[in-house]
């Protein structure tokens, strides 16, 4: 398996180009399930849980062409409404099949995911909501069968909010039979994404990027062309990255009002945050003061930079509280970034950070995508060598990252297995 090394206390400058946002990308893929004919998305980043995708609706018999950043999309002849265990278990939001399934061919099987490094993660909102709207559900061997001749539209109200739980409901309702509302819905950019790309396929949704979406369900759905997001998250961690390496990144490409929680926060360690029409300059200050920061949904600060923020809290001057709202289990970076001389208290769901003047590197490993990428960031301020390995976790959802890294200063290379 590849690792990364890095030779920490480089001070980062210069530019780098935002990719397309995994999560963006991902919903949409799985919208392509929803027309006869070819669909082109333009700005879709090239990672392993794309290429995941792929591999999952091929298996149903889509078919795609790649071209350079785009991808076109036809799922005219489908033969399979089953996503297999061994897919769906390398990624979680393979779940985003079972709606657009439901509604096309009137029946899908998707296995259930199973247990996940961040938390439980389950899927009961997405299964209670097809219910809702007529479909029969039952689980059997480890797969939710889904089965409904044409789904209902309905009032749904999502107990928890859930970004793919919404992305998923709102493709199944596109093609539904009346309206659906659905009350407490997530209001990811990600979502509003999906949404207008759903509405150039000829979908009748409006509210999309509030907590109360309304769908108008259409007989039928045609291909379109659209392009995905910029990704927030890869954005927020270089701007977090200026941070703990003193340094000065400006994020090209990116959606600047996407950043609000983060651009915030950044500004109260005392960064200076310069905001352009579609560019974030991160310049940092000097030493960081510490924050406390409380992960939330959109428009909150988003669990998935929380693991990137406490690495830049380990090396603020002062305390830090950091509370995780989302996931149960999101702290398994802490260890990790113990080992390289943090100081973190962990208390369910809260860990006080208290700033060290310095972290050492070691060698450490992630159990997931963003621990990894916090251990990436703290390599890059620690005094030392960094091994990370089980650098898959990193390849999921950030492009050529360790290319990125060094363009703009860093000690970081790839080492094949
Ligand atoms: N939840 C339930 N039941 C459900 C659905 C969700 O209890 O049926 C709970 C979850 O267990 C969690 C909370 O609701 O405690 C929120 O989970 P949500 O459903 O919003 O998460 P998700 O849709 O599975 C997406 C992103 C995650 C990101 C979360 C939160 C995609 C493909 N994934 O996951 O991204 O952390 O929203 O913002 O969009 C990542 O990219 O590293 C990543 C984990």
């Amino acid at each position: 398996m590849d690792k990364i090394l890095i030779t920490g206390g480089q001070r980062l400058e210069g530019e780098i180009e935002n990719s397309g946002a995994k999560n963006a990308a991902l919903p949409v893929i799985a919208a392509s399930l929803l027309t006869k004919g070819w669909n082109t998305f333009h700005n879709i980043p090239d990672l392993v849980d794309i290429k995941t995708i792929k591999k999952l609706l091929g298996s149903f018999g889509v078919v795609f062409a790649d071209e350079k950043g785009s991808l076109r999309i036809n799922a005219e002849d489908i033969q399979s409404c089953t996503a297999a265990y061994d897919l769906v278990r390398t990624m979680r939001a393979s779940v985003l099949v079972l709606g657009p399934l439901v509604a096309r061919l009137g029946e899908a099987h998707v296995s259930l995911p199973g247990g996940c490094a961040i938390g439980a993660r389950p899927v009961n909102l997405h299964i209670r909501a097809l219910q809702d709207m007529g479909a029969e559900v039952e689980l059997k061997d480890g797969y939710v069968i889904a089965k409904a001749r044409r789904l209902k539209g309905a009032t749904i109200y999502f107990d928890i909010i859930t970004v793919t739980g919404t992305e998923n409901i709102m493709m199944a309702a596109a093609l539904a039979d009346g309206t659906t509302l659905l009350k407490n819905a997530a209001r990811e950019p990600e979502v509003v994404n999906l949404a207008e790309i759903l509405n150039g396929m000829g979908a009748r949704i409006i509210g999309a990027g509030t907590d109360i979406i309304r769908i108008d369900g259409v007989p039928s759905l045609h291909p379109v062309e659209g392009t995905i997001i910029s990704d927030r998250i890869e954005a927020g961690t270089f701007m977090i990255a200026a941070g703990i390496t003193g340094g000065d990144i400006c994020i090209r490409n990116c959606h600047p009002g996407h950043h609000d929680a983060l651009i915030a926060k950044l500004r109260d360690t005392g960064m200076e945050m310069v905001v352009g029409d579609r560019s974030i300059r991160a310049i940092a200050k000097g030493r960081p003061r510490s924050v406390d920061v409380k992960t939330l949904a959109y428009p909150g600060f988003p669990t998935d930079l929380q693991a990137q923020i406490m690495s830049l809290m380990t090396v603020a001057s002062g305390l830090s509280l950091m509370t995780e709202t989302i996931f149960e289990n999101r702290f398994m970076h802490v260890s990790e970034l113990m080992r390289m001389g943090a100081d973190i208290a962990v208390q369910g769901h809260s860990a006080v950070v208290k700033g060290v003047p310095k972290l050492h590197g070691a060698p450490v490993m992630a159990t997931d995508l963003r621990a990894s990428a916090s251990l990436i960031l703290a390599g890059l301020a620690a005094e030392g060598r960094t091994e990370l390995s089980r650098v898959y976790h990193l390849d999921r959802g950030y492009e050529r990252i360790e290319e990125k890294f060094s363009r703009l200063g860093a000690a970081m290379e790839r080492v094949k297995a």
